[in-house]
């Protein structure tokens, strides 16, 4: 099977490619060298479990796989690993490698991974080449795209970091049969995120496909990533520094982030987060009169659908609020809310004033 083609083209980077295709990892020496011409070497960063479970198939894809020599760069992942400390040992390693200029990192991972390693190589003797290798849906559809790379400070997440365009995205949907069933479905209230802002047929094929892209499918999965991925790059391509367009992807994060902030990042997967910020964001859009009811229905019962969300019950309201005040997305002092007007089309409201914010939180039981 041929794999699909997109690309993303933006001012910092001449034309960024995403190849999505299952068994896309076995081609993955040709694919990288056709992206990345003149290579001297490539160094692969990774975190023990993911290697763990596809690094056979990566070095086998590498073309590397009877080279004992060959040795990733393993360093934790997870939220709490993406510190400058972490990104430290990814630099240790290169410098101790003699890493040179024409190197090209290749970061197999979820978000995490990725935007640490690509952290490494935007800083890294100022920026050698970058390839992704996303193996959650988060990474897949969404944080491999778009050359935003980072690690979090102390004080907050994503406070330090770059944009960083990657010369090539490798997407193959089989991966994600080894992630759990949670972080599977975290993942997936991502991908109705995009149906909603930007397409209905996305949106009804989640409906109609629910139960196989929950089973991780990837017959069901690969053309919900493929639109997914073609949003993300159309997005990027029109907007890469955030300007204007790309805060639509922002959609049910305002809420999303204050809960996982108020909640420590432990309660929420990000995803599940985000699923009670579109319920809010939703509900405020229908109170302010600029979107039906019918459709914030259809919405809600998808999302239903996809399975009980670890509950939120007993969390205090003014610290949310709190917290939606000092999300990065306020500007000058003016919260922004992405409200969708119909699946498949939003707006940016900066009026949203604090009893509408308390509507919002109504909807997901935070009276
Ligand atoms: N750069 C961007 O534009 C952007 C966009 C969205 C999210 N992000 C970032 O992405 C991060 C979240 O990414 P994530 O949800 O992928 O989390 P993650 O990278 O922490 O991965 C989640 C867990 O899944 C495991 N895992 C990864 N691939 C697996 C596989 N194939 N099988 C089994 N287990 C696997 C990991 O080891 C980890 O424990 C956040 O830090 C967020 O800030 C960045
Ligand atoms: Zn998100």
């Amino acid at each position: 099977m041929s794999p699909h083609v997109l690309e993303v083209h933006t001012r910092s980077a001449q034309v960024s490619r995403i190849l999505i295709a299952p068994g896309l990892l076995s081609s993955l020496d040709a694919i990288v060298a056709e992206a990345c011409p003149g290579a001297s070497r490539l160094v692969v960063v990774s975190s023990p479990q993911v290697w763990g479970l596809h690094g056979a198939a990566v070095r086998h894809g590498l073309g590397v796989a009877d080279r004992e020599e060959f040795a990733p760069v393993l360093v934790p992942d997870g939220e709490k690993a993406k510190t400058m400390a972490t990104l430290g040992r990814i630099h240790d390693a290169l410098v101790v490698r003699g890493i040179d200029r024409k190197a090209v990192l290749v970061v197999v991972g979820g978000g995490v991974i990725g935007d640490m390693a690509g952290f490494a190589a935007a800083s890294y003797l100022r920026g050698i080449r970058l390839v992704h290798v996303p193996t959650t849906v988060v990474a897949q559809t969404d944080s491999a795209i778009g050359g935003k790379v980072g690690v979090n400070h102390r004080l907050g997440k994503n406070l330090l970091g770059a944009f960083h365009q990657p010369a090539l995205v490798a997407v193959d949907p089989t991966v994600l049969t080894t992630l759990s069933r949670r972080e599977l479905r975290a993942g997936l209230y991502e991908v109705v995120k995009y149906g909603v802002i930007a397409s209905p047929s996305l949106f009804t094929r989640c409906a109609e496909t629910m139960d196989a892209l929950l089973d991780g499918s990837p017959s069901a999965l690969l053309p919900v990533i493929t639109d997914c991925c073609a949003i993300k790059a159309d997005v990027v391509t029109k907007d890469e520094r955030e300007d204007g367009l790309r805060r639509i992807l922002n959609f049910g994060h305002t809420i999303g982030h204050a809960l996982e902030a108020v909640t420590n990042y432990r309660l929420l997967r990000h995803g599940e987060a985000v699923a009670y910020g579109m319920k809010a964001a939703s509900a405020i859009a229908v109170a302010r009169g600029t979107w039906s009811a019918t459709e914030h229905a259809e919405l809600v019962r998808l999302l239903d659908h996809m399975g009980p969300l670890p509950a939120i019950g007993g969390l205090d309201v003014d610290a949310i609020l709190a917290a939606t005040r000092r999300d990065k997305k306020v500007v000058a002092g003016t919260l922004h809310f992405v409200l969708p007007t119909r699946i498949g089309d939003t707006t940016i409201a900066t009026d949203v004033d604090e009893p509408q914010v308390r509507v919002g939180l109504a909807e997901i039981g935070l009276a």
